[in-house]
């Protein structure tokens, strides 16, 4: 059972300046919330209630502000910073003390998803007991992910940014891993581009026979707010649904609150911390 995850969300987001100059990436509005809301919701939805935010040195304050401890919604959150980008895997050694014993989950900041039974998608996977679990979603531009091909349900390869691939299967930025990963982290060694691979990691899985895939299917959305036109494309696609339905998505309040991890005196505490706003709003709906 996984009851802990990292959430990544360090990063120089040099391809979005002069936005991401004075303001983390993680921390831009998608649409009517911070983009870090997305994946935090995640979690919570695969019901991990330990969370460990890794953030650029210097900048914990600022998510502070607006995430504090995670009291609001029922979690507990603590933070840490990386000193400059080193990869993926550095989440494990720089949660290696966060982590202790425990399995653990990984989701990169940037990345959003939504979709029907996702959410029992993420309960299934967080029963993790041993080995890791990558999902997958189609998309039309592969070469700009890590890319896994399969031959049934079997993982055939996994690589990285491949420039020609016949697989059109993205691996997304939501990770569940055994402990054995933050071993496995310390015999990795940096590639071309100077940083440590969670490709590599994939890999040690796959060789032991311990690396499954589940697949988003395109009844599913899956984007990386990576680009100014992805966090334009990212904001549309929340705004259309949320005005259609009436619903929110990724309401961190609602998902705590359905959980049963706050009441509605957390509810009326949390409208007053966001002021007179539409996502107050939203929440005096909720009770
Ligand atoms: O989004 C899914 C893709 O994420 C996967 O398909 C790839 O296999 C995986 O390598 C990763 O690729 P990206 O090129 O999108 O990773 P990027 O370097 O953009 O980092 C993703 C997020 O993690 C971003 O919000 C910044 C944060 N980050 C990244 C690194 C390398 C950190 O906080 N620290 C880091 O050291």
């Amino acid at each position: 059972m996984i009851k802990k995850g990292i959430i990544l969300a360090g990063g120089l987001g040099t391809r979005m300046s002069p936005l991401t100059k004075t303001t983390n990436k993680q921390l831009l509005p998608v649409y009517d919330k911070p983009l870090i809301y997305y994946p935090l919701s995640i979690l919570m939805l695969a019901g991990i209630k330990e969370i460990l935010i890794i953030v650029n040195k210097g900048t914990t304050n600022q998510f502070k502000k607006i995430l504090l401890n995670g009291q609001n919604f029922g979690v507990k959150i603590t933070y840490a910073e990386q000193d400059k980008p080193r990869g993926l895997p550095d989440a494990f050694k720089i949660g290696k003390k966060f982590i202790g014993k425990d399995n653990i989950s990984l989701i990169l900041g940037d990345n959003f998803f939504y979709g029907q039974s996702l959410s029992e998608k993420l309960k299934r996977a967080s029963k993790l007991k041993k080995g890791a679990i990558i999902f997958s979603y189609p998309v039309k531009n592969p070469s700009r992910f890590g890319v896994v091909t399969l031959k049934g349900k079997k993982i055939v390869s996994l690589i990285e940014k491949p420039t020609n691939t016949n697989s059109n299967l993205a691996i997304t930025g939501l990770y569940f891993f055994d402990n054995s990963v933050v071993k496995k982290t310390l015999s990795l060694k940096n590639s071309k581009r100077n940083e440590l691979e969670i490709i590599d990691l994939l890999k040690m899985y796959k060789k032991n026979n311990l690396l499954k895939t589940e697949a988003l299917g395109r009844g599913a959305a899956w984007l990386d707010a990576g680009t100014i036109e992805d966090f334009n494309q990212t904001s549309l696609f929340v705004s259309a649904i949320e005005k259609r339905q009436g619903l929110k998505i990724a309401c961190l309040e609602e998902i705590a609150f359905l959980n049963k991890w706050i009441n509605k005196n957390n509810l009326r505490e949390a409208i007053s911390f966001y002021g007179n706003c539409d996502y107050s709003k939203y929440l005096r709906g909720l009770f």
